[in-house]
């Protein structure tokens, strides 16, 4: 298979990273597997026999690369010249308008190249529309990076739950609010004052509010109700309230009765993010900047994954698609 990468900054680096050290693990799938392109906002390197990765990586700019570099080449471009298999499309995410993801997923896809991505805003935008261009020009379409980083819950459902019925999701969604309502929790900080602790340690978003007010949250419980509940909600369908209105005292008084505050988001009748009491013995009650997922399906009855949302070990789920699709479409 050729692979390219579009967005090489921390996902598309850490991806590099992880395909050098496990490349045992996909030659034994895929004995010419290659990485034939990647690209980033400035321009992108083609090389049809297969990059070399050491060099990739030892480079500051993709620039430096140099052989096959094209200066001001756009991904659109690199998607047609490269005759690639797979895309891993790790741009940044927006979900006002999921560019400039979408049209790199829409183009690779009609093309039929198997697209796997951890980038959330062109889901939020598109699901359908992308899950159905997948099917109909029989390539996969992955994107376990998306929720809570390396917590594997599509590739759960979709291989160990294939015969039930998924009734109700629910789930610490964004380990940011979680590390804050932490440190409210345990140090008994001010919202104020653990927000500004997050903030020092470079887990917020540049804008805090994607975070605090729900939205990074809902966009996750949207992607989980397409993906998993074929809900075909948007994302004006969540309902939302953040965390700013939680005080010390609420979270005080909760843990006197043995509960934490926590923002939960819920799949059920309706979708909706909001501040919420856990029982603090409950499996979704973790703490620190870690992710949980309680799901309620109608033979398992009920499972709970518990994990990092984010950060260098979603290159763990990134890896598992790409093995994933290696793995489907192995030669006989
Ligand atoms: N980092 C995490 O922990 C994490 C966890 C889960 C999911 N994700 C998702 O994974 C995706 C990538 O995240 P990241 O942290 O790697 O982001 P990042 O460090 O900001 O890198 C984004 C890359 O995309 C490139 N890019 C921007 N516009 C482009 C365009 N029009 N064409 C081609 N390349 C373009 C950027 O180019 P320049 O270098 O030229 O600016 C950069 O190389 C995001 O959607 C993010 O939400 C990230």
């Amino acid at each position: 298979m050729k692979v390219l990468i579009v967005g090489f900054g921390f996902i598309g680096r850490d991806l590099v990273k992880a395909l050098r050290e496990k490349s045992a693990i996909i030659r034994k799938l895929d004995p010419d597997f290659k990485l034939a392109g990647v690209s980033n906002s400035k321009g992108y390197v083609l090389g049809e026999d297969g990059l070399d990765l050491e060099k990739l990586l030892s480079v500051g700019g993709l620039s430096e690369y140099s052989e096959g570099y094209v200066a001001g080449g756009s991904s659109v471009d690199l998607i047609e010249k490269s005759g690639a298999d797979l895309m891993v499309e790790a741009t940044p995410t927006r979900i006002d308008d999921g560019e400039p993801g979408l049209t790199f997923m829409r183009h690779a896809l009609s093309k039929g190249i198997h697209v796997v991505t951890p980038n959330k805003g062109p889901l939020v935008v598109a699901f359908e529309e992308l899950a159905a261009l997948a099917e109909k020009n029989d390539c996969e379409f992955l994107y376990e990076g998306t929720v809570c980083g390396a917590v594997p819950v599509f590739s759960l459902v979709r291989e160990c739950l294939q015969g039930d019925k998924v009734l109700r999701i629910s789930g610490i969604l964004n380990g940011t609010t979680n590390y804050i309502l932490s440190r409210m929790y345990f140090e008994e900080t001010s919202f104020e004052l653990a927000l500004k602790e997050a903030q020092e340690r470079g887990i917020t978003e540049r804008d805090p509010s994607y975070d605090v007010d729900g939205i990074d949250a809902a966009s996750k419980v949207l992607i989980l109700a397409n993906a998993l509940m074929k809900r075909n909600a948007r994302f004006e369908d969540v309902e939302k309230v953040g965390i700013r209105g939680v005080t010390q005292e609420a979270v005080g008084l909760a843990k006197k009765s043995d509960f934490a505050v926590k923002l939960i988001g819920t799949i059920d009748r309706r979708l909706e993010v909001a501040p919420k009491l856990v029982p603090i013995n409950h499996p979704l009650c973790v703490h620190g900047t870690l992710n949980a997922i309680h799901l309620e399906t109608d033979l398992a009855k009920e499972i709970t994954l518990v994990g990092y949302g984010a950060g260098k070990e979603t290159v763990s789920a990134v890896l598992n698609d790409i093995l994933t699709v290696l793995r489907k479409n192995r030669p006989d």
